[in-house]
């Protein structure tokens, strides 16, 4: 939750995402939206800046707003992505900046400025593992926007999965963790009918 954590989670992500993607970005045009789904608790959400409760407004250079750069609102429009980007989607907390737009201005640069990327914020805060498993309502949340996200094209190239402090309270949670983590990662590529569906893990 400490902004050096975001910071540091989001080099690392950076990292992971632009050697992955490398590739498909070169060839994509902008028609085709390059579609990242994002996952997970607060750290997701994005906490950045934000002080007792209140987001301090300022927004890192490098997760200004661009045109090429978009966000699937909660209503299931594509907009303009601007910070906090899961503020209409983890309602019940403040939002701040995350490590999202700073990948996505990096999955930009990698491409040459062609890549027309589509964030898909799902995160809400304070959610243990259990609560995404399949049926649920975050679960199904994802699953919908993640479909509705295809609607006018594009191609859904990771899904970045930031969760598990919650699950770190209880030994026996901590312990069930892994076999849960992968259970709702198998579960999400089934339904998404996207068996090799990249997934990137943040890890502290
Ligand atoms: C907000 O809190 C209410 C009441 O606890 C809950 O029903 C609802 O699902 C929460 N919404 C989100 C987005 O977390
Ligand atoms: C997740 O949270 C719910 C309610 O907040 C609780 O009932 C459940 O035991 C928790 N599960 C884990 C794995 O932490």
């Amino acid at each position: 939750m400490l902004s050096t954590n975001i910071i540091s989670s989001s080099l690392y992500l950076i990292f992971l995402l632009s050697s992955h993607l490398g590739h498909t970005i070169c060839q994509s045009r902008s028609s085709d939206k390059t579609i990242i789904l994002l996952a997970g608790q607060s750290n997701m959400a994005g906490r950045g800046g934000v002080i007792n409760d209140q987001w301090d407004g300022i927004v890192p250079d490098d997760c200004s707003p661009t045109s090429s750069i978009l966000r699937l609102n909660a209503k299931h429009q594509w907009v303009v992505a601007t910070e906090p980007l899961h503020r209409d989607i983890d309602t019940n907390h403040t939002c701040g900046v995350g490590p999202a737009m700073s990948l996505a201005h990096a999955v930009v640069r990698k491409s040459f400025g062609i890549a027309e990327v589509g964030l898909v914020p799902c995160a809400v805060g304070g959610t243990n593992i259990s609560h995404w498993s399949r049926g649920g309502h975050l679960y199904n949340q994802l699953v919908r926007r993640a479909k509705d996200s295809l609607r006018d094209g594009g191609t859904i190239q990771a899904l970045v999965w930031y969760q598990g402090e919650s699950d770190t309270l209880l030994k026996q949670d901590a312990d069930s963790y892994k076999r849960r983590l992968l259970k709702f990662y198998l579960d999400f590529r089934t339904d998404l009918q996207s068996p090799m569906l990249p997934i990137i893990q943040v890890c502290k």
